[in-house]
């Protein structure tokens, strides 16, 4: 007979964690704290490119939801650990800054591309076994959604116009990289650990393969390609389905 396996315990508090179970959590606030600031910073920068007044209320209105994101996983870590996570974000961004784009149709793809990493990465947490991260999540997920989902729009008519035939091609290399890099790597032990206590649903590998998908219908309308996964220069499972 099948056997069905129970779920994973859940945790209301810090105290009742074991230690890894708790540093691991930690971590995955931590990183989102950073990314989150990240795009914050990443997209503010970009306003300099909005030429067309119909996207800048929406670049605006990015901005602010990448703000209230960071300030409400800050809030959580806070809450959770006594401490503020702010020094450690700083330094990490010190440490490993975010690219900055440089022109309208790359802050396009980083929207598309980078923002799309983030909620697809979000949705392996929705049923983390400490429910108040749930909560707090839930709302980012939804907000994500609206992002990549403009992002993409802008970068299919910005390709469809054919004015960014010479650089379209590298600028999508670049952010689908960046934004591949948001699952952290595929197969290892830290993986298996987090989905065995319940923090996140399945390994990077399974979640990279479902952005890639995601991404095809647009890639096709715009006329882009993926490169040879080793240009990449990253950490992908073989199994990885290209194909567009
Ligand atoms: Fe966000
Ligand atoms: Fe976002």
């Amino acid at each position: 007979m099948e056997q069905i396996a129970a779920p994973p315990r859940t945790y209301q508090s810090r105290g009742e964690m074991p230690e890894r179970f708790r540093e691991t959590l930690e971590q995955m606030m931590k990183s989102q704290a950073y990314r989150e600031l990240a795009a914050a910073r990443m997209f503010g920068h970009g306003l300099q490119y909005v030429e067309d007044g119909k996207w800048l209320k929406f670049m605006v209105w990015h901005i602010g939801e990448e703000t209230e994101h960071y300030l409400a996983v800050a809030r959580m870590y806070e809450k959770f650990t006594g401490e503020s996570v702010e020094g450690w974000v700083h330094q990490r961004l010190q440490a490993k800054p975010v690219h900055f784009a440089g022109s309208w149709i790359e802050l396009a793809m980083a929207q598309f591309l980078y923002d799309r990493g983030g909620f697809w990465q979000l949705q392996e947490y929705e049923d983390c076994a400490f429910p108040p991260y749930r909560e707090v999540i839930g709302k980012i997920i939804a907000e994500e959604r609206g992002h990549q989902g403009l992002g993409e729009r802008i970068v299919v008519e910005l390709c469809e116009g054919g004015h960014h035939e010479d650089v379209k091609q590298s600028l999508f290399e670049r952010w689908l990289r960046l934004g591949l890099l948001s699952f952290g790597r595929p197969s290892t032990e830290g993986n298996q650990y987090a989905i065995s206590v319940g923090l996140k649903k399945r390994d990077s590998g399974a979640v990279m393969q479902d952005f890639l998908n995601d991404i095809k219908p647009a890639m096709r309308a715009g006329g882009l390609k993926f490169p040879e996964a080793e240009r990449l220069q990253m950490e992908l499972p073989e199994s990885l389905d290209w194909k567009l």
